[in-house]
Parts: C-alpha cells; structure tokens; sequence
C-alpha cells in the first residue's frame, strides 16, 4: 500500500493551478446517461471520476478521456443498456447512487446498489428515496440493491425534502428534468455544484428555476450536442489556500472563482491571514499572527463539512482555543487521533472540537481515515518538525488531482512509496 512521505517546515512558494471540481462532474456525469453526447471540459483527472466513468460503462454508455485536456466524452448510443449500479462500484464510491435517478427517468427501472456506511458516518439515502417516490417512482429494498420502477413514467409534483442533502437534490433534479410536469422542490440544497449542475440542464433545453432553497423545473430536456466546463474545485482551492497560510512565503492558486468561496475567505480573513483575491486567482502567504475562531459547519452558504478538516490545522497555530462545531456528519473527527499523535492539543466532546494553539506539531507515522481527513494530515506534515509518513493515502488519490506533484512544484518535500 502505497505512503507519502513529507519533510516539514519547508517554505513554499509558486503557483498550483487548481482542478475542476470533483463534487460537480460526479452528477454532471451521471446526467450524460440521459444525453445522446455530452463533453464535459475541466475535469478533474482523479480516481472517483475514473470510478464514476466505469459505472457508465458498465451501463452500456462509451466514452473517450483525455488526461492531458482533462476533458471527457461521453456518448449514449442506448444501445445494450443495463440499468444497474452494482456493489463493487457504488461501495468505492457513493456518488454512485447518483445513477439512479437518470436511470429510472430515461428506462423506467434501475436496480442499484445502496451504498452502506463510510468513515465519516452512516450516510443514508431515505430523502434520494423518498423524493423518487414524490415523482412516482416504486421503490424496494432486496438483497442490498434498491429495485425502483416507474413504468409510466415520473410525473411532476411539489414537495418540501425534510432535511437538506446535495446528493437528493441532485438525484431528483436528474430524474425530474424528464418527467411530465412542473416540479417544485423546497429546502434543497444549493452548493455551487448543484448550480453548476442546473447550468449544464440548462443546456439541454430545460426551464429550471432557483430562488433561495426552491428549485422548479419546467418542461422536459431534449438530447442535444452539449459542452459544457466544470467549475473550480472550491474544495481543493480551500484546502491550498490553508496550505498557503500555514507554509507560503507566496502561493499564487490560478484557474479559481473566488466568488465560490466568499465565506472562507471571510473567515480566514478573520483569523489574520493575508491574501491577495484577483478575478481568476488568489495569492496567500504565510502568517505569523493567527487569531482563534470558532466555526460550525453547514450546508452551502455555511462552513462546508469538506473543509473542516483543513481549517483545523490552522487552528493548532492560532493563539487560544478555537472550536469547531460539526454538524453535518457525526463521524467526522477521525483525523483527530491522528493529529493528537503528531502533538496537536485537541479535545472533543460530542460534535465539538476544541483546538488549544499554538502548538508546535512533530512528524509522526500516521493513518488516513478519509478524503479530507488525509489531507489534513498532509497539511499538518508540511508544518511538523521532521518526517512523517501518511500511510492509505489512495483516500486522497480519490478527490485530489496530482497532489504532491502541485506542492513539490512549489519545494515541498514528499515523497510516494
Ligand atoms: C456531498 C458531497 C460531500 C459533502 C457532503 C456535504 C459529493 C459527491 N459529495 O455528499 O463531499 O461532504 O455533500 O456537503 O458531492 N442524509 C440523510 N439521508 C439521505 C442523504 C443524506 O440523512 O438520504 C444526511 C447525511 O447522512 C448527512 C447530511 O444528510 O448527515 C448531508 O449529506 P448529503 O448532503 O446528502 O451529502 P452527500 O451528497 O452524500
């Protein structure tokens, strides 16, 4: 199993151009299930697209990857189609379940795995469920597979999602762009990847509306030649841009939207950190004076889940207690022991993390827990005295594009083994 190995306290300094966001192209590609030819632009070149690039296959859809234009095409000849998400595929990954909706909208049944449990908690799909059955989709639980059918066809309706998920939002706007009717959906969630997502339907043909957390939806979508360029990875950006306050004498990260990002700036701001914020890039240099804040996580515009992690060890160098509410998944403070071994002064109690700073952290042999989890843990590293080893990083192969090789470019020291 491969491991990363970084010696600390190096000084970075350049420029990272930031990739496509993974957590846009995951629906986006799930969507082209419904287009005879879609090309995406931007895309990340990262092993959950690979993963999500599969599963097309497996249903029967072709597509031709270019690693060098991070470009994909992907073409329905709805031919030798075979409308399942199997376990081996969905279990890696569980932006799988995202196939479902297309599926059952464009063949009238999909069969397809439920994804279980993961690091960060239990993660269940009843609101993906309960919005297909508003649509009049009948859905069954056997064997591990969720059996839905809609034999003639979704039809059009209004209702509230009780509480807010991106993949649900996702899954019902996908199958909804093909039902007959107007849809109108409350308490949605509205990250940028949703609005990118709404602009790419845009493109074939459907009225879709949003207006705080309501999205309607009116008419149906027609299969058409489509392009269309993913946006920023705003997590990824975030990630960097705390990578540059902990380590750059100047970092430039290019290719970005600062705008997707407004509250994180916000709040790195607020605890002191210096940046230069132009129309297409952001520089950020290291910062002496860290100030202690305190931070909950939320659905978009909130604090994202996906960068609690990150912020964290920005906290160990602020002065005093920082804390962190979680409150999206209840299992999402994994790389707490993991840092606690490499020196941080953390405690939890309940969904709270209290952060004690500043804290001189040392190189320590560590494990990577999840996606953002590992790369906290590389974050920390580039900060700790000496080396450590970051063992199961195929977690950040998952969601970061050529990792090492974008902060090697700028002296830090790592190494794959
Ligand atoms: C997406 C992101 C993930 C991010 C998360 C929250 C992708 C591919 N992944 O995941 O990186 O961390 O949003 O911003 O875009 N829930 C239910 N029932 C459901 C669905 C969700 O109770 O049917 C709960 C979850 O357990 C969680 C909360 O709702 O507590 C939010 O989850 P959700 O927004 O659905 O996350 P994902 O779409 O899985």
């Amino acid at each position: 199993m491969q491991k990363l190995i970084i010696d600390g306290k190096k000084i970075l300094s350049g420029s990272i151009k930031i990739s496509g966001s993974k957590n846009s192209a995951l629906p986006i590609l799930a969507a082209s299930i419904l287009n005879k030819q879609t090309t995406i632009k931007n895309i990340p070149y990262v092993n959950d697209i690979l993963t999500m690039l599969n599963l097309l296959k497996f249903i029967g859809l072709k597509y031709k990857l270019s690693k060098k234009k991070n470009s994909v095409e992907v073409t329905n000849l709805d031919k030798k189609i075979n409308t399942v998400a199997p376990y081996k595929l969905v279990k890696t990954m569980r932006a799988g379940v995202l196939v479902l909706g297309p599926l059952l909208a464009r063949y009238g049944n999909a069969k397809v795995s439920l994804p279980g449990g993961c690091a960060i908690g239990t993660r269940p799909v009843d609101l993906h469920l309960f919005a297909l059955k508003k649509l009049g989709a009948k859905i069954q639980i056997k064997n591990g597979y969720i059996l839905a059918s809609a034999p003639k066809g979704l039809k059009g309706t209004s209702f509230r999602f009780p509480s807010i998920s991106v993949g649900a939002t996702e899954n019902v706007i996908l199958a909804a762009i093909k039902a007959k009717g107007v849809t109108i959906i409350e308490n949605c969630a509205i990250e940028p990847e949703i609005k990118d997502l709404i602009n790419f339907i845009k493109k074939l043909g459907v009225k879709i509306k949003i207006k705080g957390r309501k999205i309607t939806i009116i008419g149906s979508m027609k299969e058409k030649k489509i392009t269309h360029k993913i946006i920023c990875d705003r997590i990824e950006l975030g990630t960097y841009l705390i990578g540059g306050a902990l380590t750059a004498k100047k970092l430039r990260l290019k290719n970005v939207d600062p705008k997707l990002i407004k509250s994180e700036i916000f709040i790195l701001k607020k605890m002191g950190v210096k940046m230069k914020v132009s129309k297409n890039y952001i520089e950020i240099y290291k910062s002496s004076n860290i100030k202690k804040i305190n931070i909950k996580t939320a659905p978009y515009p909130g604090f994202p889940t996906d960068l609690q992690a990150q912020i964290m060890i920005l906290m160990t160098q602020a002065q005093g207690i920082s804390k962190i509410k979680e409150n999206i998944f209840e299992n999402r403070f994994m790389h707490v022991p993991e840092l606690k071994r490499m020196g941080a002064k953390i405690e939890i109690r309940n969904n709270i993390a209290n952060i004690s700073g500043p804290c001189a952290l040392t190189g320590a042999e560590v494990m990577a827990t999840d996606l953002r989890a590992s790369v906290s843990l590389v974050l920390a590293a580039l900060i700790a005295d000496k080396r450590t080893k970051i063992n199961r990083i195929y977690h950040l192969d998952r969601g970061y594009q050529d990792l090492e090789k974008k902060l090697i470019k700028c002296k830090a020291q790592i190494n794959r083994v």
